[in-house]
Order: C-alpha cells, then sequence, then structure tokens
C-alpha cells in the first residue's frame, strides 16, 4: 500500500494510475479508523478500482484547541487497518498542515444556503468554514470520481453535497449508514477518549432517539424534544447540547409535519468534555 504525505507526489501516482483504472473513490478521514471508517472504505473499493483514504486531523474546524490537541492520532495502526481491506487498491494521503495549507493555516468562508448555521454551525463557531475549505482543497488534489461520507455526520454530508453543487465540482457524494458498537453508541474516534463511567452510560443516547422515533409517529416534534430533554436531565453524566428534529433538506427545526418531507433528529450530547453527536431517520 502507498503512502503519501506531499500532494504533488500523490497526484503524479494518480495520474499513472488513472490511465490504468476507470474510477477512483475517496473517503477522507480524520484518522483514528474504526469499522465505521472501514465501512466506507470497502463500499469505495466495491465500488471503484481504486481508493484513496486521506487521514488529515483539520486544525481549522476545530473551535476547541483542546479537542484538536487531544485527537487522537494513531496512523500506523490505520494504515494496519487498511491493509486488511486491501493491500493493491487503497492509497494513504496523510499530509502535514503545510502540505494542505502552506504557510496560512485559515478558512475560506462558505455559504451552504444557510445548512451551516442549524445545529453544528450554530454550537460549533466557523466549524463548516474549516470542513469546506479542507474538502474543497482535497477534493482538487485526488480528483476523485466518487466521495463517500458518513450519516454520523448528517449536516457535514448535505453540506458536502451543497459544497459540490455551489462549486460545480466533478465529484459524486455518496452517504453511507451509520456504524454503532454492539450496545448502539454510534461509532466515533473520540469514543476511545471516554472514561468508563461515561462510555457505560453513553448507549442511553441511541435508545432514547430510538424511543423519540416511535414518539414522533403520534406526537409533534415540540412534545419528543420536551420529553427528550426531560429524560437526559434524569442523567447527570450526560449532558445535552442539542436535541432537534429537522427536515433533512433544510436542516430547520420542524414547526408542523408534513408527510411529504423527510424528518430526522440529531443531538449533541457531553459525556465529561467529550462532545457525541449522533442522528437517526424519523420517517
Ligand atoms: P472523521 O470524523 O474521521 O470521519 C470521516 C468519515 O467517516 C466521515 O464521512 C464520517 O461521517 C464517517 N464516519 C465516522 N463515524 C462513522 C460511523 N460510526 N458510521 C459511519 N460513518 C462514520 O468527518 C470527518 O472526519 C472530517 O470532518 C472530514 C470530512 C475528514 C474533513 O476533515
Amino acid at each position: 500500500m502507498r503512502k503519501f504525505q506531499n500532494r504533488s507526489k500523490l497526484s503524479q501516482y494518480l495520474s499513472e494510475q488513472r490511465t490504468k483504472v476507470s474510477s477512483i473513490g475517496f473517503v477522507p478521514t480524520m484518522g483514528a479508523l474504526h469499522i465505521g471508517h472501514l465501512s466506507l472504505v470497502s463500499k469505495a473499493l466495491s465500488e471503484n478500482d481504486f481508493v484513496v483514504v486521506s487521514v488529515f486531523v483539520n486544525p481549522t474546524q476545530f473551535d476547541n484547541k483542546d479537542d484538536l490537541v487531544k485527537y487522537p492520532r494513531t496512523l500506523e495502526k490505520d494504515i494496519r487497518l487498511l491493509k486488511t481491506l486491501s493491500e493493491n487498491r487503497i492509497a494513504v494521503y496523510a499530509p502535514t498542515v503545510e502540505d494542505i495549507y502552506e504557510n496560512k493555516v485559515v478558512s475560506k468562508s462558505f455559504s451552504f444556503n444557510g445548512l451551516e448555521h442549524q445545529m453544528e454551525g450554530a454550537f460549533r463557531d466557523g466549524h463548516f468554514d474549516g470542513v469546506g475549505t479542507i474538502v474543497k482543497r482535497l477534493f482538487e488534489i485526488v480528483k476523485p470520481d466518487t466521495a463517500y461520507f458518513g450519516e454520523k455526520d448528517f449536516q457535514q454530508l448535505q453540506i458536502i453535497k451543497k459544497l459540490v453543487e455551489l462549486y460545480h465540482l466533478p465529484v459524486k457524494v455518496i452517504g453511507c449508514p451509520i456504524h454503532r458498537a454492539e450496545d448502539g453508541l454510534a461509532l466515533s474516534s473520540r469514543n476511545t477518549r471516554l472514561t468508563e463511567a461515561h462510555r457505560e452510560v453513553a448507549p442511553f443516547i441511541y435508545k432514547t432517539l430510538n424511543t423519540a422515533k416511535v414518539m414522533f409517529g403520534t406526537k409533534s416534534a415540540q412534545k419528543v424534544t420536551a420529553w427528550v430533554e426531560k429524560q437526559f436531565k434524569k442523567q447527570p453524566l450526560l449532558k445535552v447540547e442539542y436535541f432537534i428534529i429537522a427536515d433533512i433538506e433544510t436542516l430547520k427545526p420542524v414547526k408542523r409535519k408534513s408527510t411529504k418531507k423527510s424528518y430526522r433528529a440529531f443531538i449533541a450530547v457531553y459525556a465529561g468534555d467529550i462532545r457525541l453527536i449522533d442522528n437517526i431517520a424519523l420517517n
């Protein structure tokens, strides 16, 4: 498996590959890979001749310096995991900050039709400018035919689709389902930083989302939201930052349900100082 730190060397290698293969898939990640990430890579391998996986902890999308410093970095292990999927159909791009940003580690400013103001955008200042900047840059370097993103970060997925539409980028964006631990906790690189007590209580998040889904069949979004907030008040180890039932197209909170629209429930929770997000399709 080839590993690149330098974008021009990667570009040169991919130009050669393109003469031999008919499609290149791309899975952007921040590393500390788990089965959720690997499921995206497997899908990409099943749909493309060759796959690029980027591993880059992107500084401009972190609003919290401590989270950036403590973000797990496990490149050697990541490469070992990727090798279990394919030895010769994957290339890893693990650039330095300089290779991506040169001497200016700043985001560009994006407008994604208001999608960027909801939920994660409202609570993580500048987050989607950082995500837009890095993903656009990576698309320009890798030039994939298809790119794979997880529904775990559903708002990010919708924003990347909008980025591609607004800038007419020649990339097809595919959304992939959320992978969970057996007890229901959505897999996340940050889970490894949970204390034992927080890890034990964390499946409560998905359990509550599932009950909210059942309730949404007969009750208003406002009633379901009030119920969810009340449940978390009984859980001293978990602190809800937001719980929102939103239209999947606009990501705006639903006021009155329509049978013609699709909705998801989105949640962000602090387990100690670790921030966890999850979501569930409601209809
Ligand atoms: P990261 O959090 O490493 O996630 C990389 C990709 O894996 C994202 O598309 C994310 O939605 C997906 N993913 C994470 N956990 C998942 C799970 N449990 N099930 C399914 N998919 C999952 O998201 C980012 O990195 C960054 O913002 C990035 C897009 C790489 C830009 O820096």
